[in-house]
């Protein structure tokens, strides 16, 4: 298996809407056994194939409770109120915003095999679904935020881009990536 360079923030891919995965061939299992391995070491809960230069509509997820997992062509439909928690995202790395996002969704796709599911999670794994929904639209978290966090998400990205420049390092403080 092979780690994938994660595309950033003014990458052109990252701004494409991704096309309708048609085909689940063992290409895609080997691109995805690519994808998981790349999450892990990264260390995230969420990655979506255009953050890895393919703009094509899936991702593979794993929230700490449902291992390794992969869905495609997701349709996603916001069905209970609001919750905001602080997120990071693996194209922006370094910053991390409190963020806004349905509480509860329902949520429709293919898996591996290309069979459809259909699952309605709260919580963090509704807010992963919802933050990699949005990768496949071309959306970031930043675009869900005010000016003041859109702000805020460049400054704390400008310092931690400094950070790194002097010592190499690339702290997550434990949190959530995706
Ligand atoms: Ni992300």
């Amino acid at each position: 298996m092979t780690i994938l360079r994660i595309r950033t923030l003014g990458d052109p891919v990252l701004r494409e809407r991704a096309r309708p995965l048609e085909r689940f061939d063992a290409s895609l299992r080997r691109l995805v056994d690519d994808m998981m391995e790349t999450m892990y070491e990264a260390p995230g809960v969420g990655l979506a194939a255009p953050q890895v230069g393919v703009s094509s509509r899936f991702f593979v997820y794993d929230d700490g409770d449902t291992g390794p997992r992969f869905l495609a062509n997701p349709e996603l439909l916001p069905i209970k109120k609001e919750q905001v928690k602080e997120e990071g995202c693996l194209s922006i790395p370094g910053p991390f915003y409190e963020t806004p996002r349905a509480l509860k969704v329902k949520i429709r796709g293919q898996d591996l095999g290309g069979r459809w599911v259909e699952m309605s999670p709260e919580g963090q794994l509704a807010r992963i679904f919802q933050h990699e929904a949005d990768h496949l639209d071309g959306m970031l978290y930043i675009d869900r935020l005010d000016e003041v966090g859109r702000r805020d998400v460049m400054r704390q990205l400008r310092e931690h881009e400094l950070t790194r420049e002097m010592k190499g390092s690339h702290p997550s403080g434990g949190r959530s990536l995706t």
